[in-house]
């Protein structure tokens, strides 16, 4: 078989990204690319937020680094420094919200499902235009502060995931894959 884009698609890890700006038109053409998802029902159970620019660091003062020091009084120096940047290791990250439809046909699952595969859409779709790209969660995307902030209803909707998208400083090295034999059998 040739090889092909899908078979060798790799995450590059948010703190070794280089935060330099992507252009306004990959970011489009990763956002209109990324929603092509399949979606029972068409009832688009999810919400996208690009956060970029000035809210990085807005987010990670105002949110992260002080719902951090509210949990953990005794934080050091190191842990303060590195929950203080977390969205600015990244160029932009784009935050994934599952919003499922209520009082729908369709199960909630197939909902939510669809917007795991709207996250690794996005994660290809960033990573097929050569960009370094991960999929994260961290304890934040199950802050209740942080979801408020995104705009998610209390009880409802849940952060499937932070895409991160930042710029290569060098090329992924592979990591361990599943063994095919051992999850895959044929009937
Ligand atoms: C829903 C979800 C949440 C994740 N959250 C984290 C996380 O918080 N921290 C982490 O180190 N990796 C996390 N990962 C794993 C990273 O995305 C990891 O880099 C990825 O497995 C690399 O695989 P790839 O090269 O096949 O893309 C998460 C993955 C998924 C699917």
């Amino acid at each position: 078989m040739e090889t092909n884009f899908f078979q060798k698609r790799r995450s590059v890890l948010a703190r070794k990204m280089l935060a330099k700006t992507v252009p306004d038109e990959d970011l489009k053409k990763i956002l209109s690319a990324g929603i092509r998802v399949p979606d029972h029902g068409a009832l688009n159970p999810w919400t996208i937020k690009v956060i970029r620019g000035e809210k990085l660091k807005f987010i990670d003062e105002e949110i992260i680094l002080s719902e951090f020091k509210k949990e953990n009084p005794n934080a050091n120096k190191t842990q303060l420094e590195i929950e203080s940047k977390r969205l600015q290791r990244a160029s932009l990250v784009i935050a994934v919200l599952s919003t499922p439809v209520e009082q729908s046909k369709i199960p909630e699952w197939e909902m939510i499902l669809s917007s795991g595969a709207v996250c690794m859409n996005l994660l290809s779709c960033a990573q097929s235009l050569g960009y370094a790209s991960q999929w994260l969660t961290e304890w934040y995307a199950y802050n209740n502060k942080m979801l408020e902030y995104l705009g998610a209803r209390k009880n409802k909707d849940k952060i499937s995931g932070f895409i991160y998208i930042g710029h290569k400083t060098e090329e992924p090295s592979e990591r361990k894959r599943p063994d095919p034999e051992k999850i895959i059998s044929y009937l």
